[in-house]
């Protein structure tokens, strides 16, 4: 089945809706495309809050939020996308209370904020409260609030339509422009077109490729790994954040509001051990910084009982603040791990959490496809797929919100005035063609292979390389190993059997394919790894321990090639802030 549209907008989280009410509001003929539900997509998990300089409690200013930014980013951050997001955050955050978003309120009923890693005011002195937030549910009630909009506004919704491939006329890669994407539908298996001006990729992250990680199974980089296999470049792979504070041995996260309240994290010895490694922010440095300084404690022999964990202890804000400002991520603790917060510390250890690369754009959300920035016409992206880049080489906490936001609003506005200006791409013959026929090499070995290659057991020897080899720490012999292993996985993943050949809700060839978008992502992060001889931000090199900015203050740009990616590179915008050695 064929579907004429202007726009189409690839997932339903934060960027996305955001993006579909722009549309809405100025009349395009939109679709907006998950393989969830809307309410089910990550946005919804996102706990902390969304940060913008309001200033209600203390004085704060967006230029210090740039800083922060910048800064957090060790330097690779753009700084004339640090600008937009620290400025724009202030009147989307003002935008979203107007639409209703129930955000906790001061005595004197402004949003309330507080503390995040990283978010200073002056310019370094000290900690600022920053982060506006809804308890730790501030993604939850983001998504339901942008999902009523889009409802009023009538944005027409393709729920379990899981997009397997964008349409081009053209070569995208020479100039080629974006003419729509094939869907699968999750219902009947049927592969279904929709034909569009103006595609919207805003399909998160990829954290699955880790074992221990606070994404959702669907986290799978489906949009990002879409654009690289049509030969456009990915960006700053390298740089895969891990938040310091997961649930031990499976990753869920407890949100950095915790010690943005007051909570500290202590090793076995009872110290508060963040004051030898960020003296000035403690517990508030930004998470590359304090899930390193978890990393030294435990190999010091100092994690809990001499086991890879340290303790998150909350016991002393009382339950009034537990219960008002950090209420869901307590109940996790008793719920998984059978620990009373009010009572005692809970263990946590860093779980992967957030990429800071992906698709690259521009300030406007346009996909680009060189070292020069040149806009594949009618190609979007925001959100965690995109880089824009606002976040370099480490984000802030609180900053994956405001990105989202401010960068979605921008993407719907600008494929709005995009869509007015061109025709509708031509039908394109064939166009389910070649997905069609991957997707059928996967249901044609149903149940015929080794169970050897199973999906299961390839993505989990995936994610144990991953964690061990290009977590927090790496070095050019972990790499290497990872390289080697990545890639024969990628060879079992060409034989990969499933069980399941029926048509109907087969989630298994679903997650066949998935796992060779994560395979694809994988090797893109552990080849741009390997080449970025130096540490910065989330990319910590044991082998090359100092930031070095004559070499490697430059983007990478991965493209796919005959025997893997091939690496280009892109320099920095810097318009305000030179880079300094970062300390907090
Ligand atoms: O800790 C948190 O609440 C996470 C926030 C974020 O990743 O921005």
């Amino acid at each position: 089945m064929e579907y004429p549209f202007d726009a189409v907008v690839v997932g339903a989280g934060g960027a996305g809706l955001w993006a579909a009410l722009e549309l809405a509001r100025e009349g395009v003929n939109t679709a907006v495309l998950t393989k969830l539900y809307p309410t089910r997509s990550h946005t919804g998990t996102a706990q902390g809050g969304v940060c913008a300089a309001l200033g209600n409690l203390e004085e704060d200013h967006w230029e210090w939020h740039m800083f922060d930014t910048v800064k957090g980013g060790d330097y690779l951050t753009d700084q004339d996308a640090a600008e937009v997001l620290a400025r724009e955050a202030i009147e989307t955050v003002i935008e979203l209370e107007h639409m209703g978003l129930p955000f906790n309120r001061t005595a004197e009923g402004k949003i309330d904020q507080r503390r995040f890693g990283g978010h200073t005011r002056n310019y370094g002195e000290a900690a600022v409260r920053r982060s506006c937030f809804a308890a730790d549910r501030t993604g939850h009630m983001i998504l339901q609030t942008l999902y009523q909009q889009c409802i009023k506004h009538g944005v027409k919704f393709f729920d379990e339509f899981q997009v397997v491939d964008l349409l081009f006329e053209g070569d995208p890669a020479k100039g080629g422009r974006a003419a729509g994407v094939v869907a699968h539908r999750l219902a009947d298996g049927q592969l279904h077109t929709f034909r569009a001006k103006a595609v919207l990729i805003a399909t998160g992250g990829f954290g699955r490729m880790f074992r221990i990680t606070s994404n959702a199974h669907s986290l799978t980089g489906d949009g990002v790994a879409l654009v690289y296999r049509h030969g456009l470049p990915i960006e700053d792979m390298e740089f895969f954040q891990f938040h310091p504070t997961g649930i031990v041995g499976i990753g869920i996260l407890l949100s950095e509001a915790a010690r943005g309240e007051g909570g500290t994290l202590l090793n076995d010895l009872g110290e508060r051990f963040m004051e030898r490694y960020a003296p000035k922010l403690m517990e508030l440095a930004p998470r590359d910084m304090v899930s390193r300084a978890m990393y030294q404690e435990i190999r010091a022999g100092r994690g809990i009982g001499g086991k890879d964990y340290v303790y998150l202890d909350v016991r002393h804000l009382g339950r009034k603040v537990i219960e008002e400002k950090i209420p869901d991520i307590t109940e996790f603790a008793r719920l998984y791990q059978g620990v009373e917060p009010l009572k005692e510390p809970v263990p946590v250890q860093p779980t992967a959490h957030y990429a800071m690369g992906g698709i690259p754009t521009t300030v406007w959300a346009e996909v680009t496809r060189d070292e020069k920035n040149t806009v594949v016409p009618g190609l979007f992206a925001a959100g965690e797929c995109a880089c824009v880049s606002v976040h370099g080489a480490n984000r802030l906490g609180t900053n994956s919100l405001v990105d989202l936001l401010v960068f979605g609003r921008r993407s719907g506005r600008q494929m709005a005035r995009y869509c007015g200006q061109v025709d509708r791409p031509r039908p394109i013959a064939d166009a389910t063609e070649p997905i069609r026929a991957q997707l059928e090499a996967i249901r044609d070995r149903a149940a015929s292979g080794d169970r050897a290659d199973s999906v299961a057991a390839i993505r989990h020897d995936l994610q144990d390389v991953m964690m061990d080899n290009v977590g927090v720490y790496r070095d050019a012999g972990l790499l290497s190993v990872a390289l080697t292993k990545v890639r024969e996985l990628k060879q079992r993943h060409g034989r990969v059997s499933i069980a399941d050949c029926s048509h109907v809700f087969n989630t298994e060839l679903l997650e066949a394919n998935e796992l060779g978008y994560l395979l694809d992502l994988a090797e893109i992060t552990v080849v741009g790894a390997l080449a970025r001889q130096e540490s910065r931000g989330a990319h910590s090199r044991e082998d090359f321990p100092e930031r070095d900015d004559k070499k490697w203050l430059k983007h990478t740009l991965a493209y796919r090639g005959k025997d893997g990616p091939t690496l280009k590179y892109k320099p920095v915008s810097i318009t305000r802030f030179e880079p300094k050695p970062r300390t907090y």
